[in-house]
């Protein structure tokens, strides 16, 4: 995948923050990933690839776009996987919260984990723990093992965790042995991030979310040399049969970052929806302008850019669609 590309996608993500942003604090979580929806489908249109969603808003008769198998792009090479997290935080929209953020990753056809809608049982650091955790040691040995690698105590080391009853089990694991808790209401993609920047504060990311979004996140650790693990945690028959038909009959098989993103080609950009720990949020200036804050980041180089951009929405492709 050419580089330029990345400048592409970075356009489909600003879209989807520029429109869901308007719906931030309204208490319409629908109309915010709706707007965010359309905006990138409309913008995918304009980039020059030939990419299939293999993680998306859906099924195709659940979804009306960026449906799993949908064809993206203006149908010229590079032949891609796409995966989209359009609003990633609907929750966090609706009721005017922090760390929303649109999302979208690609990657050479074939490279992506197709993972099924479920729970992913998590594991992410940054660089400097990779290859010293593991899903198969305990949340102590984990902790020890990330205090270690970035050299501090294990009383310094802070674990974000998403908010959840489901958790309250690894909440008392982890205060057990001695570490920091960031409990999060939502968001794990923009979390797992923030392991690889250690002026983040955040040390490991621990626990359940969206399988989806996992495969979205190991996308930017794998851009940022970081480490991510995961579970699949089927809750009923039909999601049993789902890792199945995918080839997982081991319910405790883990999946490695190549697991879920082969290669070293992938592309990764999310831009700011509404202010977080990594990004600023859209605002909305005077006389017609925006401003948006993006990561975009190519794991083929392991460059990581911060793009700032002011938009005159007056003359913005699809802002008035
Ligand atoms: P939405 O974008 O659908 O609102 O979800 C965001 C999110 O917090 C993800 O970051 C996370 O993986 C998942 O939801 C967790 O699911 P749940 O809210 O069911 O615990």
């Amino acid at each position: 995948m050419e580089r330029e590309l990345a400048m592409e996608i970075v356009r489909v993500t600003e879209l989807a923050a520029l429109k869901s942003a308007r719906w931030m604090g309204r208490g319409n979580k629908m109309e915010a990933d709706k707007a965010a929806t359309e905006a990138m489908r409309r913008m995918f249109d304009t980039v020059s690839m030939d990419g299939t969603v293999v993680i998306g808003e859906g099924e195709m008769d659940e979804a009306p776009m960026l449906y799993i198998g949908e064809r993206l792009g203006t149908g010229v090479p590079p032949i891609v996987d796409v995966a989209v997290d359009p609003l990633e935080g609907t929750d966090v929209v609706a009721s005017g919260q922090t760390d929303a953020m649109t999302v979208v990753a690609i990657a050479p056809r074939g490279n992506l984990l197709h993972a099924p809608d479920m729970y992913m049982d998590k594991l992410v650091v940054g660089p400097s723990a990779k290859g010293c955790v593991h899903m198969e040691q305990t949340v102590r040995e984990n902790l020890e093992a990330v205090a270690k690698a970035n050299r501090k105590p294990v009383s310094q080391v802070v674990a974000v965790i998403l908010d959840r009853p489901r958790h309250a089990e690894l909440i008392e694991q982890v205060r057990a042995a001695g570490a920091r808790i960031k409990l999060i209401p939502s968001g794990d993609v923009a979390a797992a991030i923030q392991t690889a920047f250690p002026e983040s504060g955040v040390d490991i990311l621990l626990g359940s979310g969206g399988a989806p979004e996992g495969v979205l996140a190991a996308c930017a650790l794998k851009c940022l040399g970081g480490e991510m693990q995961g579970r699949l945690l089927p809750e009923n028959d039909e999601q049993r049969q789902r890792c199945i038909d995918m080839g997982v009959t081991d319910p405790d098989h883990v999946f490695m970052l190549e697991d879920m993103v082969a290669g070293d080609d992938a592309i990764f950009s999310a831009t700011g929806v509404t202010d977080g720990s990594l990004l600023h949020g859209v605002r909305f200036l005077a006389n017609g302008r925006a401003r948006t804050q993006s990561i975009v980041m190519r794991a083929k180089t392991g460059t990581v850019r911060f793009v700032d951009a002011i938009h005159n929405l007056d003359r913005k492709v699809g802002w008035n669609d």
